[in-house]
């Protein structure tokens, strides 16, 4: 009887809410006057929200960085450990002098330092940073500081990650102001009379004028914002005050305030979107190629019993061409084994995103199962490659492995260095340490190309895939075919449907990349990858058996570029977000911005190119097994 019992309330404590636990977040306790360590990240700028407020930064810096002139820890700034796909999205965590214990100093108004001799250099660096909206990013606990919002649409509140530099409205022609007093408040929960579990950190910054030397008050109500002369030194005084106010909260849900979808209303636009979208797709497909294809079929197949001579029209005139090796088998191949690569780690990143395992308090732990899947998921990158190689009847198999695990790689990696090389330049701390470039490395060449290679191993051991048709000694001359099934013009068509099916997720996946917004509409995203995936495999397939039907048999290249041709519009839509959303001055933030959209664009061509070929590949294959050749 007691084992059941004991598997009974063990499985009652899985499935009550507040017992789940995400894993890599078990509740810290507090206890009266513990201390409460308050870490400093990187300031970075925000896109403010609003019709036509633009980003107007690209650059994260320390916040230690010398010319901000924050009051430091006694001991000196001391960075903390973080994971490596942290370090990737420009987290970089340092600790502070706050001291903070729990419950204790109620309110009560605290200096935290004074800082002398500002001069008017370093004055003119944080006004320009304050015009280009920069915030504060403070970790609690693992919790950020937030600001406390309230959604326009239905007024519900929710806690929005990070808070302002200082105030700046471009309108009022008003200089700039900073923000030198912050009224945090700590919201805990008590799951027991005398531990405490911390639920919510907000802050409201104010800025405090007047004489900075005085006794502080901290109520800013009556006094002028301070403003930095550019001309000559000036003391600045830090003040903050702490409340402590008791939350319903519990640690399990804490992190539901912060992870508030602004307007649920546009992804489920942009759902019902792609969804139409698809329908139409497939109504479109079912008609063309299930109803033509069997007809056409049924009559190649036809016993002609009168004896008369069957003139042989539409895409069977080229039975004995469209297994004909294409160019340039070694290319395609590589590109066929990364892209497959790339879908294998989109598609497992998006599971583990969908189970609840990225837990937003894993700080970077989607960039770090990302990195980590795209290393083991090498084996497929080979494996497939060195199929579709031989398949294609290339012989080089050495080659072919070798190239597939070392050019994307070293491609990626190179542009990673000059964006790199340009943060450095801009004096950004998002620039990548070295130890960690060196880790990447490690990752890359020394995990992802081995597997890779033993990949490449059991695919050529494989071998080729038998093909239905034979293919005839003397190639066929190919007619001139109709304009919109020349290659490009082909790409550009057929990356319309699945670009309209993700557009309106892109927006939100380009802001939560660029402007530092919390994106977690991981449901949204796995459904909208879906239909990606869906549409570029049915339109490449239309268009395959169009271009068969004009009896153009060249259609290896073309399957990946009509499936690749939504990397074009996701490269135009880049170019339009910059135009609309962007205002960067320093050619540094352009150069970030174009190679962080290049690489998103190499990416996605990439991955759905491969999707493309490979769907076409499996349906002319279908295609050819169903008629009779004699
Ligand atoms: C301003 O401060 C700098 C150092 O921060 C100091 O070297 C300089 O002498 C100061 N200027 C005046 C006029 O006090
Ligand atoms: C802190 O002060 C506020 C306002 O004075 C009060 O409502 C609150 O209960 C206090 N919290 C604690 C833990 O004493
Ligand atoms: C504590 O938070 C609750 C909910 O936000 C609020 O209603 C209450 O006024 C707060 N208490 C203090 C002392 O600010």
């Amino acid at each position: 009887m007691r084992p059941v019992l004991l598997v009974a309330s063990a499985l009652w404590g899985v499935l009550r809410a507040d017992a789940f636990y995400l894993p890599g977040a078990a509740p810290h306790d507090y206890v009266l006057g513990e201390q409460v360590a308050l870490f400093v990240n990187a300031l970075t700028p925000k896109l403010m929200n609003g019709e036509d407020n633009r980003l107007k930064s690209m650059i994260n810096y320390d916040y230690y960085n010398p010319k901000f002139r924050f009051c430091q820890p006694e001991e000196g700034p001391i960075k903390q450990p973080e994971s490596l796909g942290s370090i990737l999205f420009g987290d970089r965590i340092f600790n502070s002098p706050y001291k903070i214990t729990m419950l204790n100093d109620n309110r009560t108004c605290q200096t935290l330092c004074t800082v002398h001799d500002v001069t008017g250099e370093e004055a003119k660096f944080i006004n320009d940073r304050i015009k280009e909206d920069y915030e504060l990013n403070w970790l609690v606990d693992g919790l950020p500081a937030a600001t406390m919002k309230a959604d326009t649409r239905n007024g519900e509140v929710f806690y929005d990650q990070g808070f302002n530099l200082g105030n700046y409205d471009a309108e009022l022609q008003s200089p700039p102001s900073l923000n030198n007093h912050y009224d945090v408040m700590f919201r805990y929960h008590k799951p027991t009379p005398n531990t405490f579990r911390i639920v919510g950190v907000l802050v409201w910054p104010s800025s405090i004028g007047g004489s900075q030397t005085e006794h502080a008050t901290c109520s800013h109500e009556l006094s002028v914002p301070l403003v930095l002369s550019e001309t000559h030194n000036q003391t600045i005084r830090y003040t903050y005050r702490v409340t402590w106010n008791e939350s319903d909260t519990s640690w399990a849900t804490r992190w539901d305030n912060y992870l508030h979808i602004l307007d649920p209303r546009i992804h489920w636009f942009s759902l019902i979107n792609s969804i139409v979208i698809v329908v139409f797709l497939c109504g479109m497909v079912s008609m063309v190629l299930v109803r033509s294809v069997s007809r056409d079929i049924s009559r190649y197949n036809a016993i002609d019993l009168s004896e008369d001579v069957q003139e042989d029209w539409g895409w069977k005139l080229v039975h004995g061409e469209v297994f004909r090796p294409p160019q340039n088998v070694m290319v395609l191949s590589v590109m066929v084994g990364n892209g497959a690569q790339l879908c294998a780690m989109v598609a497992v990143t998006l599971v583990f995103a969908l189970l609840g395992f990225l837990s937003p308090s894993n700080r970077g732990s989607l960039a770090t199962v990302m990195m980590v899947c795209w290393s083991l998921f090498g084996g497929i990158g080979g494996y497939i490659s060195s199929r579709v190689y031989a398949s294609l009847g290339g012989t080089n198999r050495r080659k072919n492995s070798f190239l597939t695990a070392t050019v994307l790689p070293t491609i990626v990696f190179m542009i990673f260095f000059i964006l790199n090389l340009c943060l450095l330049i801009a004096g950004s701390s998002g620039a990548v340490p070295f130890g960690t470039m060196l880790l990447i490395v490690l990752l890359w060449f020394g995990i992802s190309a081995p597997l890779s290679a033993i990949g490449s191993y059991f695919g050529s051991r494989k071998g080729a895939i038998e093909h239905p048709t034979r293919v005839n000694q003397i190639p066929r001359q190919i007619p001139p075919g109709p304009k919109y099934l020349r290659p490009w013009s082909a790409a550009l068509l057929s990356g319309i449907l699945p670009f309209g099916a993700a557009f309106i997720e892109l927006y939100y996946v380009l802001t939560s990349l660029f402007a530092s917004r919390a994106y977690y509409a991981f449901g949204f995203l796995a459904l909208t990858a879906g239909v990606v995936t869906l549409t570029t495999a049915t339109v490449t397939i239309l268009f395959t058996y169009f271009i068969l039907c004009a009896e153009e048999y060249r259609w290896h290249w073309r399957a990946f570029l009509t499936g690749g041709g939504s990397a074009f519009w996701l490269f135009g839509y880049g170019l339009f977000y910059w135009a609309t959303r962007l205002s960067l001055d320093s050619l540094s933030g352009v150069v970030i911005y174009l190679g962080y959209l290049i690489l998103l664009t190499l990416v996605d061509f990439l991955a759905t190119g491969t999707i493309g070929f490979l769907a076409s590949y499996w349906a002319v294959r279908r295609l050819y097994s169903a008629i009779r050749v004699d």
